[in-house]
């Protein structure tokens, strides 16, 4: 797997501080909405209130570290998407894989996912979550590509980092399935890409 490694684009020592502020960020962000619901009741962190919708499979590794670094109430509703068939280096249209979770009205959610690329993945699913009512939402994403590939535009509220217009692989990023257990974020030789597809 390593020797498939061209290059690192993002250590884990950076990826782990940039998770660290995103966690300070959000958390001073949803305690802040929560004082607002609360007003003049205490205990705001106890309102549970918040949920955490994790995109499958990309945003496994991010949301396991981002919401280890919030000291508040809030549950974790998973959402799988799926992409069209297609190269596994292209994005794709999206389409709901499963359930959506149910009961976000009045909620405040925050949809985590791994890339911001086309912004189809993310569009579809504020678009069904918003359907729902909720309170407020928010996106996350640790990584965002260029606007200039965006099909649909998506407002991502916190990123992690803006990266150029390249594949990459690593800490939940996959290319057709693998990889997403480097600890980096990583650039993969092209004979790696090749060869998984035969060529
Ligand atoms: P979008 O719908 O085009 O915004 O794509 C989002 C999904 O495509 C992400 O959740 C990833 O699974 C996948 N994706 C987009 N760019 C990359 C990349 O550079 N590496 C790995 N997966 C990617
Ligand atoms: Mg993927």
């Amino acid at each position: 797997m390593v020797r498939d490694v061209l290059s690192i684009l993002i250590d884990r020592e950076k990826i782990a501080g940039r998770v660290r502020a995103l966690g300070r960020e959000l958390a001073a962000d949803l305690e802040a909405e929560l004082r607002r619901d609360n007003a003049g009741r205490d205990a705001a962190e106890d309102a549970g209130r918040v949920v955490f919708v994790p995109i499958l499979t990309g945003a496994l590794i991010f949301t396991a570290d981002l919401v280890r670094e919030l000291p508040l109430k809030l549950s974790l509703r998973v959402v799988a998407v799926s992409s069209y068939p297609g190269t596994s280096v292209e994005s794709k249209g999206a389409k709901l894989a499963g359930e959506l979770p149910r009961d976000l009205a009045g909620k405040h959610v925050v949809v985590v996912d791994d890339i911001l690329d086309s912004g189809q993945t993310l569009g579809l699913v504020e678009d069904l979550i918003r359907m729902q009512k909720p309170a407020s939402v928010r996106v996350c994403v640790l990584l965002r590509k260029p606007e200039s590939v965006r099909k649909r535009a998506v407002e991502a509220r916190y990123v992690g980092f803006d990266i150029p217009n390249e594949f990459v692989v690593g800490y939940g990023l996959d290319f057709d399935g693998f990889y997403r257990n480097l600890p980096d974020i990583c650039v993969l030789k092209d004979e790696a890409i090749r060869g998984a597809r035969g060529q």
